[in-house]
């Protein structure tokens, strides 16, 4: 243990990222910024090749940076587990998607996880940073790497500590976001949080890696719960012929008891529509219904279909029908100002636009092109002529590339989903929020 303490005390612990997708590319270079040689490693040919030429593919990191420290030799990237042999601390950082019916797909984990079984030795720390459900590191990764021989706590150290990167925002970043951290054993978790003090500036321990595990998905599925009651809030306010944005405008002057959050065409990203079925999953070998999760999931995910509802009473007022109409969305990413278009709501009103057989085109000026389920789209430029021509502009994503005074200006109608518009002050007629 003294060994490994003093190795990453005196960064010189070698670091191996198995994952270098959102999560473990900026964990990665954090770790590489601070002094430690760090080895990433990806099943992805075209990520090794690209981050060893010197680029990022995630947008929160420069390929400056990249560029940097690859040419110092603190980053260097491969698909071969070997490098493992060689490291002292490996961070596991692969997906955890839903299956098609929506069960847990840890198969990415637990082929990491073999992965780094051939490799395990004397003095590592296995850290879990992917999404899971409570019990994930105990019960089905500590077995894989006992198998080994090697005992927990004693030969190696194993934690789980969840990732809490916002893609996209610009003031909490991996640095000076508070990591928690959880041990199979109270070694495990010493070391652990040593480790991530080297550059984390806030470290949280608690007692288990179940706790840890946990955490993550409380935080998530505060997020959807939250999310699903507002976007119902969204649809009685409909109902009651009451703007439901001003309504959460002023219920957000209350100083203390209250938090807003914002109703929406529906959740996206990789996160927050994924990880409670997680929990809700882990209950239900319990025997236990986790209520609010799936109440909150069923009210989200037919937000789409809201939408699509808004489009069609839209054109309706003008004698149009979707069947034919030339229909205009604007951002298809899950998320303003990022090209993260994982499970996002645009694809899902896309393709119930097409279904009903609407001539679909789009914009996203982080998003050049798009791969739905039977076909791909390219995104349009965005010109006065287009925007005009289109029988409904909908405005999915609110990037602040936009500039919506104009697009108003020139649409024939406007739905937003967003209530992007609020600033506009001219030609409110045109517009229909959520
Ligand atoms: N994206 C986010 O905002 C975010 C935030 C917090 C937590 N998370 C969690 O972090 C985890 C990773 O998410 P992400 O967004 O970085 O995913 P990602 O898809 O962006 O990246 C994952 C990377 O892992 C690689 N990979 C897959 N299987 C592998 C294997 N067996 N060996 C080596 N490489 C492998 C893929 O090629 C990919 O590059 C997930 O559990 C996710 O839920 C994501």
């Amino acid at each position: 243990m003294e060994k490994l303490r003093q190795k990453i005390e005196k960064r010189q612990a070698l670091v191996g990222v198995v994952g270098l997708g959102y999560v473990g590319l900026p964990l990665a270079v954090e770790f590489a910024k601070v002094g430690f040689k760090v080895t990433g490693i990806d099943r992805s040919k075209k990520k090794v090749t690209t981050i060893n030429a010197g680029r990022s593919d995630v947008e929160d990191v420069a390929s400056s940076t990249v560029a940097t420290l690859v040419a110092s030799k603190k980053l260097v990237a491969t698909t071969s587990y070997t490098a493992i042999q060689k490291t002292d601390v490996v961070i596991i950082c692969v997906p955890t998607p839903l299956s098609k019916t929506k069960d847990p797909d840890v198969s990415f984990i637990l082929s990491a996880v073999k992965g780094i079984k051939k490799h395990l030795h004397p003095g590592q720390l296995v850290i879990l940073e992917s999404t899971t459900y409570p019990g994930t590191t105990e019960e089905l990764i500590l077995p894989i790497l006992e198998g080994t021989g090697l005992k927990v706590g004693r030969d190696f150290y194993l934690a789980f500590s969840p990732e809490r990167i916002d893609p996209g925002n610009k003031t909490y970043r991996v640095k000076n976001t508070p990591k928690v951290v959880g041990g199979i054993t109270e070694r495990c978790t010493q070391m652990a949080e040593l480790f991530y003090e080297q550059t984390i500036l806030e470290v949280v321990s608690v007692s288990s890696t179940r706790s840890a595990e946990m955490i993550k998905l409380l935080e998530n599925t505060f997020r959807s719960v939250n999310i699903g009651l507002v976007n119902e809030t969204a649809l009685m306010c409909d109902r009651l012929g009451i703007d439901v944005w001003e309504v959460i405008d002023a219920a957000a002057t209350k100083p203390f008891g209250y938090m807003p959050f914002y109703p929406g065409p529906g959740l996206g990203g990789h996160c927050i529509p994924i990880d409670p079925h997680y929990l809700s999953w882990k209950l239900k070998t319990l025997n236990y219904w986790a209520r609010f999760i799936e109440l909150a999931g069923d009210i989200n995910a037919n937000m789409p279909a809201y939408v699509v509802r808004k489009i069609n009473d839209t054109l309706n007022r003008v004698r149009k029908s979707i069947n034919g109409s030339k229909i205009l969305v604007l951002g298809v990413a899950y998320k303003r100002d990022t090209s993260d278009v994982r499970e996002s709501p645009a694809l899902d009103v896309i393709k119930l636009l097409q279904e009903r057989a609407a001539q679909v085109q789009y914009n996203d000026p982080h998003v050049p092109k798009l791969s739905l389920d039977k076909s791909a789209l390219s995104s349009v430029a965005l010109t006065a002529k287009l925007v005009k021509e289109a029988d409904c502009v909908v405005i999915v994503t609110d990037h602040s590339a936009y500039d919506y005074q104009w697009i108003v200006h020139n649409a024939q109608c406007v739905v937003d989903t967003r209530n992007a518009t609020k600033a506009v002050l001219d030609n409110k007629d045109k517009i229909v929020k959520l």
